[in-house]
């Protein structure tokens, strides 16, 4: 059944360049950004997402850049269509890509940009909610209280776990996964294991330092630790968090093998995608194993979820909502908008990973975050 018409609203309709942007985005300085950059900017009304074939017919045959989703397919065929509209520039609202097939954009000559650095603590908070909700049963209790259930205190009601001194693992030492290493460390004292491909040295020296600092003040050290496979990681941890990028190295990460290396009590935190758990094997994994806990922000096949996973009271389960404060999404909309405003201007690419620049005051002459920027020279 074809799809009914969106309905896309025009802002700065005597703007000369033609940008498209896929979902109302909030806050204003976006708008400021693109408007000051004298394009006129429509903006997809619908809360659906929508098809590439949508995004085409909107692009049309004039368009100089675009504004899309995580939730959108932004395949090869989209960028053809975008560069022969005239496009040259396209920024994901997320600092993810999965979702955009950047070889075709760079085989196209589209530069595609990100939105780094404005998730990093915000996601990273979200994992910590996440993480406590599950081992402290904070949903089940919620749910218990609004069923009228609580006819008093028991000393076994809703036993949880404690994390003070146990040891978190990370898989994936990035920004976001350092961000909560750290404060699992800093908060509750526990001992850090990562995995990752490479080493993050400033992490493991930061907690050196605040090992040492617990040390002078009498308290027992805490380490972090870099493992060489998963397994070892899976086999320590309390808590397990992932936060690598979807790719076909990372699809199915944690399979039901690598389910089965974990304690039988452990947590196993996803605020990064939905696809880097086998969710099929985790739903076996959580009906077996009672004391197992999983706490999700994200799906395999997302918005849908696996069969079994919503019966689970095992499971803590949010919509993708790990970034979302308004601080955060706002920034990230400032820094697509700042994206595209920058390479429709040819502004070059900004040197440092540091983006609270674009934040607020004047906006720098910059595109702040474009990942084929090398390819594309
Ligand atoms: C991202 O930016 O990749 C996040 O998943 C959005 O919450």
């Amino acid at each position: 059944m074809p799809m009914a018409p969106k309905e896309w609203t025009v802002l700065n309709p005597g703007g000369s360049r033609r940008v498209i942007v896929t979902k109302d985005l909030p806050g204003e300085r976006w708008l400021d950004i693109l408007t000051a950059a004298d394009c006129s900017v429509e903006v997809c009304q619908s809360s659906d997402v929508l098809t590439p074939d949508e995004i085409a017919e909107r692009i049309g045959d004039s368009c100089d850049g675009a504004i899309g989703q995580l939730t959108e397919d932004w395949n090869a065929g989209l960028f053809a269509k975008l560069a022969a509209a005239g496009g040259t520039a396209y920024s994901n609202y997320a600092v993810g890509y999965n979702n955009v097939d950047v070889a075709g954009a760079t085989a196209a000559g589209i530069p595609v940009g990100n939105t780094p650095g404005v998730l990093t603590e915000t996601t990273a908070e979200m994992a910590i909610s996440l993480t406590f909700s599950a081992g402290r049963r904070v949903v089940e209790g919620d749910r218990f209280m609004r069923g009228g259930q609580y006819e008093g205190w028991l000393p076994t009601l809703f036993m949880g776990k404690r994390f003070h001194g146990g040891t978190v693992g990370i898989i994936g030492a990035g920004r976001i996964g350092a961000a909560y290493g750290r404060m699992m460390v800093e908060g509750h004292k526990m001992n850090l294991v990562y995995f990752d491909l490479y080493p993050n040295e400033a992490l493991e020296q930061y907690i050196a330092d605040y090992s040492a600092l617990l040390v002078a003040n009498g308290e027992d050290p805490v380490s972090c630790t870099r493992v060489d496979t998963i397994e070892d990681l899976l086999a320590v941890s309390d808590v397990a968090s992932l936060h690598t990028v979807l790719d076909d190295s990372t699809t199915h990460l944690i399979n039901a093998e690598r389910l089965a290396v974990m304690k039988p009590d452990a947590i196993l935190v996803n605020s990064s995608r939905g696809p880097v758990i086998d969710e099929t094997a985790l739903v076996a994994h959580c009906q077996a194993n009672p004391e197992f806990m999983a706490a999700l922000d994200v799906f395999e096949d997302e918005p849908a979820m696996k069969p079994g996973l919503a019966e689970l009271d095992n499971v803590v389960i949010v919509p993708h909502i790990a970034s979302a404060t308004t601080w955060t999404r706002e920034g990230m909309a400032t820094l697509a908008a700042a994206n595209v405003a920058a390479l429709l201007q040819g502004y070059p690419v900004w040197e440092s990973d540091d983006i609270l620049p674009f934040l607020s005051g004047d906006v720098p002459k910059a595109a702040p975050s474009i990942v084929n920027a090398a390819d594309l020279n």
